[in-house]
């Protein structure tokens, strides 16, 4: 690529990103009740204060905007706001107004996610969401939340991941509500297309427009073994379902899903056709897949294929699949925003490089025509992650989880330089240093070959 494809445009939109329940704090929900249940990688782990962000939003605003962000992304977390069933609390309502309005005035466009993993608790007691009246809840919530986001001009995302939630909530058991169940899993998928499109009615029927959207997680998928023809199938169903299926739903109104020995489903769902007016999509990682002959019949593992080591967690870093992925949206003839891209680092070494290499397969789908709009890194601060707890690391900023204190990581010049300048440099351009020990791998020699 020439000098001139390391330049972002104007109006490309650079951001960070966050949910409720990883940093907000002192909240009862599933998941809370899923720590106590001792279900965490560490069954003595809990959420808790999470980073406190409930009380220092106004800190953290400011520290997105010291790294160039002219975007935040953040939830709304449904436990406050209907902590018992039919009951809005209006205060809260109220609160999260405050905060967008703040975020706004500082120079941040809100970018606010209605449903982020967590659920009240009655919600799985309830209103599973296999059930079709879990629709009907969701309806309601999202009627509760449209008057916070009039006149923002925020992008509204409806579900985050919801590949992820049905996967670990519905089909393995790992995550709230523990289900581990094919059948309620598709049953519970066609629900949540069907959220969308009651959420999309409500916000409608108060805001008039609305940019809404959902955000996916996108894996980048091989075979386990390149020469079995079981992985290779895998590979081109799995992608279909886990990456498209949902998205391919929003845009065409069909919901479509054959893993065999899991579920199935061809389905038109009432209203999904055109609800969806971007494409959110995140990216981590690559997963191999294999075939094995046992239900699920079948199994992920990430590998080091290129000797560059992997992410704390045990990530593989293959930027290249996010080039590759990026490329697979154009389908759908919508615009695209990253909703969330990053790194468990706990070095803060590897950051820069990291991102600097996903960052130049932006911009090369970019000039391949696919209409990528913004990025918003993950996370702003280090925050409790899921199932693995205070374990990794994603902030620009570093958090004392002692403390509280946010501590700015490498990555934070590199990315306020980027996002000021618009230019994507080198980091050791940018800081002065040589590569990080173990990154210097991430620079993408022939961005082309792996495609
Ligand atoms: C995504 C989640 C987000 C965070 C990152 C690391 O799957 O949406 O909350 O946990 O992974």
């Amino acid at each position: 690529m020439s000098a001139h494809d390391m330049t972002f445009p104007s109006d490309f939109t650079f951001g960070v990103a966050t949910s409720a329940y990883q940093v907000e704090g002192g909240l009862e929900n599933d998941w809370a009740e899923w720590e106590r249940a001792g279900k965490l990688k560490d069954p003595h782990m809990r959420c808790g204060r999470g980073v406190d962000h409930w009380n220092r939003y106004e800190e953290d605003y400011g520290l997105a905007r010291d790294v160039g962000a002219t975007a935040f992304r953040m939830s709304l977390e449904w436990a406050r706001i209907e902590p018992e069933r039919g009951r809005v609390d209006g205060a809260v309502l109220e609160a999260y107004r405050e905060r967008l309005l703040r975020m706004k005035a500082r120079g941040l466009r809100p970018v606010v996610t209605l449903h982020h993993f967590t659920h009240p608790s009655w919600f799985h007691r309830e209103t599973p969401w296999h059930l079709p009246r879990s629709v009907d809840a969701f309806r309601a919530y999202a009627r509760a939340c449209a008057p916070v986001l009039e006149g923002l001009d925020a992008l509204v995302i409806s579900l985050n991941e919801p590949m992820v939630l049905l996967l670990g909530g519905y089909l393995q058991g790992l995550m709230p509500p523990g289900i581990a169940d094919g059948a309620k899993t598709m049953a519970a998928l066609e629900n949540m297309v069907r959220a969308h499109v009651a959420a999309r009615e409500e916000l409608q029927a108060v805001l008039g427009r609305v940019e809404l959207g959902i955000s996916q997680n996108m894996l980048a998928f091989a075979p386990d073994r390149w020469w079995n023809p079981m992985d290779r199938a895998l590979v081109r169903l799995g992608a279909q379902a886990y990456n498209h299926a949902f998205h391919e739903a929003l845009v065409s109104g069909r919901l479509r899903v054959n893993m065999p020995g899991i579920g199935s489903t061809r389905v038109d769902v009432p209203g999904a056709r055109g609800s969806c007016d971007f494409i959110g999509m995140n990216y981590y990682t690559r997963a191999h897949l294999r075939f094995i002959p046992k239900p699920p019949f079948i199994d992920f593992k990430f590998r080091d294929v290129n000797g560059r080591g992997l992410t704390d967690i045990g990530w593989e870093l293959w930027p290249e699949g996010f080039g590759q992925v990026l490329r697979e949206l154009k389908r759908y003839g919508l615009p695209v925003w990253v909703t969330e891209n990053g790194i468990d680092d706990r070095s803060g070494l590897r950051r820069p490089d990291y991102i600097h290499a996903h960052l130049k397969e932006l911009l090369a789908a970019r000039a391949d025509g696919v209409d990528v709009r913004g990025y918003l890194y993950w996370s702003l601060l280090d925050n409790f992650e899921w199932l693995e707890g205070w374990g990794p690391r994603f902030g620009l900023y570093h958090v004392d989880f002692n403390t509280l204190e946010r501590r700015p990581t490498p990555a934070c010049r590199y990315f306020r330089e980027v996002a000021t300048t618009r230019q994507l440099l080198p980091p050791e351009a940018v800081l002065h240093r040589a590569p990080a020990p173990g990154a210097e791998p991430l620079r993408l020699a022939q961005p082309s070959a792996a495609r």
